[in-house]
């Protein structure tokens, strides 16, 4: 990869919870980490490597990363990482996502998720929420080892 520059890209609304692993990742590999609403194509151009997170709702990434995606020019080049924190881990979650940025032409070298502690709706009366906690110690540990992998790929 010859534009080694890292920009990662999230969206974390409910608790802070992808926050905290786009934290841990961008520490490994030295990444920009920004919002949705502060990228343009101008930003993207800058960079070699792109990781999209967010958290997942209604069985998707954020909708801001969704249109996002959408926005995109089609890319030459451009690898990319998936990452999301969820209620319940399921990969299919990111396949909307996945499917745009295949759509624009990138070459997505990873994907992590994890879980986040989530008392939406329903989840708010059941022992006030679920995966408490999450992303712990270890989660954030196991992004980091994910970030090394990718490390080892550009
Ligand atoms: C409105 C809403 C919808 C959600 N839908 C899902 C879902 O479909 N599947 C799931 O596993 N988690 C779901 N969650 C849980 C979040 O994905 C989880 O709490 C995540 O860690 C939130 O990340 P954030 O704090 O970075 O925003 C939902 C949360 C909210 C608030």
């Amino acid at each position: 990869m010859d534009n080694k520059e890292i920009l990662i890209i999230c969206e974390s609304v409910h608790h802070g919870n992808t926050l905290k692993v786009a934290g841990a990742i961008s520490e490994v590999l030295n990444a920009k980490l920004i919002k949705p609403a502060n990228c343009d194509m101008k930003t993207v151009a800058d960079y070699g490597l792109i990781g999209f997170g967010s958290g997942i709702y209604g069985g998707a990434h954020h909708e801001k990363l969704l249109d996002l995606a959408d926005r995109l020019e089609m890319q030459k080049d451009k690898k990319a990482f998936i990452f999301s924190t969820c209620s319940i881990r399921v990969s299919a979650m990111h396949k909307t996502l996945r499917d745009k940025l295949l759509k624009k032409g990138f070459d997505i070298i990873g994907e992590f998720q994890c879980k986040g502690f989530a008392d939406y709706s329903f989840l708010k009366y059941i022992f006030g929420g679920t995966n408490k906690g999450r992303p712990n110690k270890k989660d954030l540990q196991e992004a980091q080892v994910f970030a090394k992998k990718l490390q080892e790929q550009i």
